[in-house]
């Protein structure tokens, strides 16, 4: 059989149209355009490019959307009173507060400081205790995406054995919860690994489907995989540069010879990434119809 590379770059794009129209229907029915504002601290070269394409794809669905960059030494309290002045503004239905911020600055106080109804990254204490119990909520988008993935792929998730590597909270620990909710996507059996875990090998080797989001090059080996499975590999890692100076990436599993036995695996890149972006964008226009009274 041959293996099925499952393409983020083109469900990205599919959710996308979809987000397009429902976008052009709210301002049209009921004169709601969705507002999303993206903070950045500093100028690290990968936030501001990070940035720079969730703008853009908010541009590109018709959303209203706000860049707000702020200096590297910009205090907590002042970051913390710019979050609230946008909780306050009712053109603004998702607040992003691209992360990491500078050192001196506390991350969990600016996150707690978001509105959780205009929490569209899902980072909010009130959206992960939704998430965990199975409310409707803002699901990080990262998580959200590969369940997009997984769902629109076909992939059988019911009954099946689900490895996650690495547990971040912002990966790892909501994938592993979604994958065991009990809905579409989910009833899996689930283990969750670190570096902690006495023999990962032993694990992998029995996952149905594979999630790694441990941002170590090509961790995982086509020894620690068995026929069949179904690979998502988050991982971003640079490894060079091109001689025109773009980064080389590649992901946690090492693709060429995993793709050998596998039933299905995401690329790096076109994978994971542009499924983060727009499930961000799908958050926002939901945030928009929450606000607005919209069903
Ligand atoms: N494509 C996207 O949109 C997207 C979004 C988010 C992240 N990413 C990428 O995904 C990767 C993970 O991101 P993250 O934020 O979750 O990273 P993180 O916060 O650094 O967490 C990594 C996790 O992997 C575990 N780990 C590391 N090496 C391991 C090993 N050799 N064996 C088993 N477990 C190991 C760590 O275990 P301990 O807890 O024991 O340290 C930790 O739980 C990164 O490459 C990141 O760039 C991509």
């Amino acid at each position: 059989m041959a293996t099925k590379i499952i393409s983020g770059t083109e469900i990205a794009k599919q959710i996308r149209e979809e987000l397009k129209t429902e976008v052009a229907e709210m301002k049209e029915k009921h004169g709601v355009t969705p507002g999303l504002v993206t903070v950045l601290v500093g100028e690290s070269p990968a936030s501001v490019s990070y940035v720079t394409a969730k703008q853009r794809t908010a541009h590109d669905l018709g959303f209203h959307s706000v860049q707000d960059n702020q200096p590297e030494d910009i205090t907590e309290d002042d970051l913390v009173a710019l979050i609230e002045k946008y909780n306050q503004d009712p053109a603004i239905h998702g607040i992003l507060v691209q992360l990491p911020l500078p050192r001196h600055i506390e991350e969990s106080r600016i996150i707690f400081a978001i509105d959780p109804d205009k929490d569209v990254d899902g980072f909010h204490p009130v959206n992960v205790g939704k998430m965990v119990i199975g409310e409707q909520c803002f699901l990080p988008c990262t998580p959200a995406g590969i369940m997009e993935m997984i769902i629109r792929t076909g992939i059988e998730t019911s009954g099946a054995e689900a490895v996650i590597v690495g547990r971040s909270n912002i990966v790892g620990k909501p994938m592993a919860n979604l994958m065991l909710q009990k809905r579409e996507g989910g009833n899996a059996t689930v283990t969750l690994c670190h570096t902690r875990t006495k023999d990962m090998a032993f694990h992998t080797r029995r996952a149905d489907i594979l999630i790694v989001a441990a941002g170590r090059p090509k961790v995982v080996t086509a020894d620690m995989v068995k026929e069949g499975v179904a690979v998502i590999d988050v991982g971003v890692n640079r490894i060079g540069k091109t001689p025109e100076g773009k980064a080389i990436l590649c992901g946690d599993v090492d693709f060429e010879a995993v793709k050998e036995k596998a039933s299905a695996i995401t690329p790096v890149p076109g994978g994971v990434g542009p499924m983060t972006i727009t499930m961000l964008m799908k958050n926002t226009v939901q945030a928009a119809r929450q606000i607005s009274g919209i069903a």
